[in-house]
This record gives C-alpha cells, sequence and structure tokens, in this order.
C-alpha cells in the first residue's frame, strides 16, 4: 500500500471469497467484496477510517437509525477497462450528493479526504472483484447510518461512515414495464426527495408490490399535489422521447439529482439532440403514445444504467411503446459505457483514475 493510504487504519482478510463467486451469474446486491470501510463519528468528530474484512456489526437495539430511519447512502460503480485499470465514474458528485442527503437528514458531513482514500484502498485491495468486460461493474455503497443508542426522537450523536461493494451486472436484465403513479407518492415540496435517504426507498416497496402484483415491475412518480407531471422512477431518473426530442423532468426538492440523468442529458446535447428539461405532463405523455410519436420511455441509473420501458400503465390502461430502431436508450447507455470502461474519449472528464 503506497503513502497515500495512511489516513487509514488497515486490517487486510486472512483468505479472498473471490472463489466462492459465480461472476456469471451475479445476483444484484447478494454478494460482497472481501473488504470494507467503516468510521464513527463520536464526540463531535470522525474517527479514523479503518479498512475491514466484510462482515456482519454490532449496534445497540436502540440506534436512532432502526426507530428514525436517520440513514443516507449512495451508488457509484468501479469499471475495468481492456488493460486491468479502475475506473470511477464521476465520483466527486457522490461525494457532493452525499453529503447534501447529509445535511437535509442532520447527519454530519463526511470529509472529503477520508472518502476518497477509502475508495482508492477499497477498490486496490479488491480489484480483483471488478470484472473486464461491458456490464460488469464493481457496485459501491457508500452509507451513513445514526448508531447513538436511545430512542428519543432527535438527531442522534453518534454515527457510522460506510463504504460496502458488491461485484454487479445488469441490474433490470429486461425491458420494464412501469404504471404511472396516482394515489401513492414518493416526494412532497420541502421533503426529502432529493436526497438519498434510506427512507425514500423503503417508502416505495409498498405501492411497487402492488404494481408487481399486477405484472408491472416500476412505478413513475408523479408530483404529489396534482398526480399530473412525471417525476422518477422508483430506481432511476426517467425520460421520454417524443419524435426526437427528448424530455426528463428538472430537479428539484422532491427530484433526485441522478448523475447518470445529468450525464446522458450532457451526451445528448452533445451530439445535438434538443433536450428540454422540464415538467412533463401524464396528459402529454399519454396523448403522444396514443398519435404514435412516443418513440420511447427509459430510465437513467447509477445501479440500471440506461433501461428501456417497454410500455406503461395510467386509468388502468396499458400503452406498448414501439420498438424503435436506433433507439436513444441504446445509443446513449453505449455512448456512456465506452467512457466509463475507458474505450471512448472522456470529452468531460468524468473518469477517475483508481
Ligand atoms: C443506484 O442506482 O445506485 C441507486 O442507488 C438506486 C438503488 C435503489 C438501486
Amino acid at each position: 500500500m503506497d503513502a497515500k493510504t495512511s489516513i487509514l487504519d488497515i486490517q487486510t482478510v486472512a483468505k479472498t471469497r473471490i472463489n466462492e463467486v459465480d461472476f456469471d451469474n451475479l445476483q444484484f446486491g447478494k454478494q460482497y467484496a472481501d473488504h470494507m470501510m467503516y468510521c464513527d463519528f463520536i464526540d463531535g468528530e470522525w474517527q479514523q477510517p479503518k479498512i475491514v474484512p466484510y462482515g456482519p456489526m454490532t449496534f445497540q437495539p436502540s440506534a436512532k437509525v432502526f426507530h428514525y430511519g436517520q440513514a443516507v447512502f449512495e451508488g457509484m460503480k468501479a469499471f475495468k477497462d481492456d488493460d486491468d485499470q479502475v475506473w470511477l465514474f464521476r465520483p466527486e458528485e457522490n461525494f457532493k450528493r452525499i453529503n447534501l442527503s447529509s445535511q437535509r437528514m442532520a447527519i454530519p458531513e463526511f470529509p472529503k479526504d477520508y472518502f476518497f482514500e477509502s475508495l482508492n484502498t477499497l477498490l486496490e485491495l479488491d480489484k480483483d472483484w471488478v470484472k473486464k468486460g461491458k456490464g460488469n461493474s464493481l457496485y459501491i455503497r457508500p452509507f451513513a447510518i445514526a448508531t447513538e443508542a436511545g430512542v428519543s426522537a432527535s438527531e442522534a450523536n453518534e454515527y457510522r461512515f460506510m463504504i460496502i461493494t458488491c461485484p454487479a451486472q445488469a441490474y433490470y436484465n429486461k425491458p420494464v414495464k412501469v404504471v404511472f403513479a396516482q394515489e401513492y407518492s414518493r416526494a412532497a415540496d420541502g421533503g426529502v426527495g432529493f436526497a438519498k435517504a434510506a427512507g425514500n426507498y423503503g417508502a416505495q416497496f409498498y405501492p411497487t408490490k402492488l404494481a408487481k402484483e399486477k405484472g408491472l415491475d416500476q412505478i413513475i412518480w408523479t408530483d404529489a399535489s396534482s398526480h399530473e407531471y412525471l417525476e422518477e422512477a422508483g430506481t432511476m431518473n426517467i425520460f421520454f422521447r417524443i419524435g426526437n426530442q427528448l424530455l426528463t423532468a428538472p430537479t428539484n426538492d422532491r427530484i433526485l439529482d441522478g448523475v447518470t440523468r445529468k450525464s446522458i442529458i450532457q451526451l445528448a446535447k452533445d451530439e445535438g439532440v434538443e433536450v428540454i428539461v422540464d415538467r412533463v405532463s401524464v396528459k402529454q405523455i399519454v396523448e403522444a403514445a396514443k398519435s404514435g410519436e412516443l418513440k420511447e420511455i427509459f430510465g437513467a441509473g447509477t445501479a440500471a444504467t440506461v433501461v428501456r420501458v417497454e410500455g406503461f400503465e395510467h386509468d388502468g390502461v396499458y400503452h406498448d411503446l414501439p420498438e424503435v430502431e436506433q433507439p436513444y436508450a441504446t445509443h446513449f447507455k453505449n455512448k456512456l459505457q465506452d467512457i466509463q470502461y475507458n474505450r471512448a474519449d472522456d470529452a468531460h472528464q468524468w473518469r477517475y483514475k483508481v
């Protein structure tokens, strides 16, 4: 290990578990790489970050995270190029966003040098867990939880920041069917929708379960007050293609400022595609589907990358989307992956060499 890792306390595994993993048949988030990082916030300070073998941890049953959901997380990926070099994609964005999420959830911000040194060290120790080839990655899950014991309803004085990593392939291995939300809501003005707060995701499980019972995969959430405008899906931001225009909702209090979302907006603009970042109404999309002008809907997120929506339900009616030639979804997914896997010029300097 070189000098850049010196602020960490490192305990490596006695024996790797890598040979127990079938890398051709991964289930997302089921298997974890050898090492993880944790760092405690005690007495008003982040303590020394520790790298240890991945494994269970012990917390008091009264730890505030269990009672009040004071928790935030991030999703990132590491990619390996054809020369075995490992890369991250726009990690500064994730660093900024976890601290923005933390601020909203009254969690102390995590220091930048701890974040990047931990990532670099974990990826160096576990580089064999990052497999080559498009579609393969090491998914990285930084998160922070309130660990202070005691069920009084106030922000904690003690926290744990952690980073765990898992080898990943496609999050969705086929196009998804969605329903536009008409009853439940994901986020409200002044709320925490823009943050990657754990509860934003947990609160979607029940309505998504109902959607799944009807054969649908995901919900595209609408604005909570009118249910007239399409916002984001459960695990990703969402894009619509009408004719050759690309539409997506602007970020606000309720919508996550997705790294994949903003990268696709940039890549589309670079190619001269007209990108409209404005409210997208349910009415407009239903009418465009009926008239045949709606060419595509696709989701964009770190875990999902880019995933095609094959159809949507609204008002109990299911609308199939056409299979278009040269879909934007495939085109921009390829463009993005070429940058991520160091197979294309990186005009915006999004790649970060580990
Ligand atoms: C990600 O795309 O990394 C996310 O955090 C979404 C997650 C709920 C799978």
